[in-house]
């Protein structure tokens, strides 16, 4: 059989990826996903390369999982945080990666909070870049291993209707994963308060913007709630977060709008009580935990097939 290839030198987005490549990457994820059930949860793939996570963010899933992945595969991964790097003595994003790139790693993994700034380091630096999440713009591993974990439960990504609820203005999970879903001929509604609507809705063709949640829930097979971003707000766009939490919330009442046997997601981490109630984000619909763990997979896929391809 022949070898496919991912033919990108860095993953920056969903943007600029074919179909084919976004099969590619969850098929060597599925792969990848017996690995971590091992007493032994490690292979030889990429002994000898060096992999940088650098985040100028807070993460816990996204790092953690990036780490994992990379030690997984017998990487050596490397943890920056901003808060404790020179960035905190004034160093610019240019300096920081120059410095980087003379220590020869083979893959920086990027989360930064200014749109762009991974597309930035990949131009300047030779090892491999992945974007770990850019500002309110993409975040491409999150949207794969969402896609993992709807493909595992629905049996297929075509035809199938998601629900996407919340604040979708500072969503980079819901700007990747509307643009994946055009792509693979999923039916995207969206719904938030008029305040945290993306400005650049136009750009996301065939997506169904729904004035209440209820329009949205309708049908979806998938319903995926967002974490509103307080810290990204600068104005107050909402009232109080009770109000949310009552108009815009998802609880069991409303989850019955959707079919039957549609399942619940949210990226992670969740306001419990605001955008989803505790009852349904345990409950026996929820697959948030399956994404958590499609994660590493996703993410070893990502490394591999950027850093091991070669030999
Ligand atoms: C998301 C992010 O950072 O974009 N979290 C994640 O990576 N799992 C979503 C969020 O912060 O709400």
């Amino acid at each position: 059989m022949e070898k496919k290839i991912f033919a990108h030198k860095d993953l920056l987005g969903i943007e600029g990826l074919s179909v084919a490549d976004l099969e590619l990457i969850l098929d060597t994820a599925v792969s990848f996903k017996e690995i971590s059930q091992r007493s032994i949860k490690k292979v030889p793939t990429l002994r000898g390369k060096t992999i940088i996570n650098l985040f100028y963010e807070p993460s816990t899933r996204t790092r953690t999982s990036f780490e994992i992945a990379a030690k997984r595969l017998s990487a050596d991964a490397i943890n920056i945080s901003a808060a404790t790097s020179s960035v905190k003595k004034g160093e610019t994003l240019a300096d920081t990666v120059r410095n980087l790139q003379a220590m020869a790693p083979d893959i920086i993994v990027v989360r930064h909070a200014c749109v762009g700034a991974p597309h930035l380091i990949a131009s300047r630096i030779g090892a491999r870049v992945v974007n770990a999440g850019d500002g309110a713009n993409e975040h491409p591993s999150q949207c794969l291993l969402d896609l993992l974990t709807i493909r595992e439960h629905k049996g297929r990504l075509a035809d199938l209707r998601v629900a996407i609820i919340g604040d979708l203005a500072h969503s980079r999970v819901a700007r990747s994963n509307m643009r994946a879903f055009a792509m693979l001929g999923i039916r995207t509604r969206v719904c938030a308060p008029p305040t945290m609507l993306p400005r650049e809705m136009g750009v996301f063709p065939g997506v169904e913007v729904c004035r209440t949640p209820e329009e949205a829930l309708r049908e979806a097979d998938v319903v995926m709630m967002l974490r509103i971003q307080l810290e990204r707000q600068d104005d107050v766009l909402f009232p109080s977060l009770n109000e949310y939490a009552r108009r815009y919330g998802l609880n069991r009442q409303r989850l019955a709008l959707a079919r039957d046997d549609a399942i619940v997601m949210h990226p992670g981490p969740m306001n419990r009580g605001v955008e989803i109630t505790s009852e349904v984000a345990d409950g026996s619909r929820s697959v948030i935990m399956d994404q958590v763990e499609n994660g590493v997979a996703v993410r070893m896929a990502i490394l591999y097939l950027l850093g091991g391809q070669a030999e």
